[in-house]
């Protein structure tokens, strides 16, 4: 596992754009996943930025989801899938035969799980996977406790998750499970980066970087990966014992 510390969270997200630019360009077909939230946000906007800029082709990428909030249309801007469109599929104008999401409205919920491994599998793994740190240590909707053997999966999820992923909804509303890719298929992905911004995660930053590795602190298993990489901004750095810039 690699660490980076960047002064700011603009420079983590030019890093953390760089690295995929970097992938798609080294290799067109690649498969990335890409999480939602709010940390990762300045980066695809760069990203996009810069991939019509310098003409990088994504026209064969394919992107695989990480989560989904089940029984939450995409319609509704606080699904990842509304994220993941408004602000990587659509601007990079990526062909629906390229994208393979969760449908967390679906019936058959574990028929899901086994098509999303069943499609990462005969892509060919999954090359870049860039994920954030959730404030209980989850990673994707891998809560603390969850299985390191676990491929997509149905979860019930944290209290903390719950209460947090209000943030992306424009009302309150009922959240309790959750759709994932699992803490296996983080093991297997060719190369995974981590970011984390801010002094809100400055805790659980330190938790992951210094604690035993362990199921309770799913974000741990980054460092155990032989191709990682945690990008941190200061805020998010500054309780870690080395946290030079
Ligand atoms: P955030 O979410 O980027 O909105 O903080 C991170 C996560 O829960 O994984």
């Amino acid at each position: 596992m690699e660490l980076k510390i960047f002064e700011t969270y603009e420079l983590l997200s030019e890093a953390a754009a760089k690295e995929i630019l970097f992938v798609v360009k080294k290799k067109p077909t690649a498969v990335i996943c890409l999480a939602g939230g709010d940390t990762p946000l300045r980066t695809y906007q760069i990203l996009v930025r810069q991939a019509k800029e310098y003409h990088i082709d994504f026209s064969k990428v394919h992107f695989v989801g990480l989560d989904e909030w089940i029984g939450i249309p995409s319609s509704n801007s606080g699904s990842c899938q509304f994220f993941i469109n408004k602000n990587i599929i659509a601007p990079l104008q990526i062909d629906a035969n390229h994208l393979h999401l969760f449908n967390a409205m679906s019936n058959d919920l574990e028929a899901e799980c086994r098509k999303m491994d069943g499609v990462i599998s005969k892509l060919g793994g999954i090359d870049l996977m860039l994920v954030g740190i959730g404030m209980n240590g989850h990673v994707g909707f891998n809560e603390p406790g969850i299985s390191f053997r676990l491929k997509s999966h149905v979860v019930e999820l944290d209290q903390i998750t719950t209460q947090v992923g209000q943030k992306y909804f424009k009302t309150e509303i009922e959240l309790k499970k959750g759709i994932t890719l699992g803490m296996q298929n983080l093991q297997e992905a060719k190369e995974v980066i981590l970011l984390a911004s801010g002094d809100k995660k400055s805790s659980i930053v330190k938790q992951m970087m210094e604690e035993e590795i362990n199921e309770y602190l799913p974000a741990s298993l980054i460092r155990a990966h032989a191709n990682s990489k945690v990008f941190l901004d200061g805020a998010s750095a500054h309780e870690l014992q080395t946290n030079d810039c």
